[in-house]
């Protein structure tokens, strides 16, 4: 871990990937859903970076890229393009955007998803990394972005601490940020806690 990120405020990615909204056909709702739902979990500072794009997989990549590799982002959360039809290639460019996959986040987000609506099943939705950032896909229905997110955030903190990324905190009441015990991370949240480093 890098823990010259340490210190270092967290550079947020959100990307919406549509057709439609990159066309002004209508307002992007999904991108300032991503964005309250972090405003009302983290604690630690962060700015975000949103971007609209069309769902073409270059585009989609680039922008991926661009968000992690210039922009210094240790998350980039996307939101649509990841069903079944034609258009629907945000997987896809996630997956060539990124070195490693972790398949654990789309299968707890459709598992928690699916408990609310039985299409959950038809989202494609992955999540990597590339370098020092996650990237997690996310359904582009506003409504998605809670369930989804709320199902897996617990695991992001830590993941992008293994990964050389800012540390980030969160309101413990609204969800509460999980570090292994007795990992060097969850050491500093119980030094943190007690005033220390
Ligand atoms: N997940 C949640 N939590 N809520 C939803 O309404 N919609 C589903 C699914 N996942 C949905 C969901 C539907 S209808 C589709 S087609 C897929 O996400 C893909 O959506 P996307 O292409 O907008 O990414």
């Amino acid at each position: 871990m890098s823990y010259n990120a340490i210190m270092t405020e967290a550079s947020i990615g959100i990307l919406t990937v549509s057709d439609r909204a990159s066309e002004g056909v209508y307002e992007d709702r999904s991108g300032p859903a991503v964005n309250s739902w972090l405003e009302e979990v983290l604690t630690s500072e962060w700015t975000s970076h949103c971007k609209v794009v069309p769902d073409e997989a270059r585009t989609i990549e680039e922008a991926i890229i661009e968000l992690a590799d210039r922009v210094g982002c240790c998350l980039v959360i996307t939101t649509g393009g990841t069903g079944p039809s034609p258009r629907d290639v945000t997987p896809e460019a996630t997956m060539a955007a990124c070195q490693a996959m972790l398949p654990g986040f789309g299968e707890q987000m459709r598992r928690a998803s699916l408990e609310s609506v039985p299409t959950a099943i038809l989202s494609r939705q992955e999540a990597g990394i590339r370098g020092s950032c996650l990237v997690i896909n996310l359904p582009g229905k506003p409504a998605a972005i809670a369930e989804c997110l709320d199902a897996v955030f617990a695991a992001v903190p830590y993941c992008i601490d293994l990964v050389g990324g800012p540390r980030l905190e969160t309101h413990d009441a609204r969800l509460v940020a999980f570090r292994p015990a007795g990992s060097e991370a969850d050491l500093r949240s119980a030094r943190a806690r007690e005033g220390g480093a």
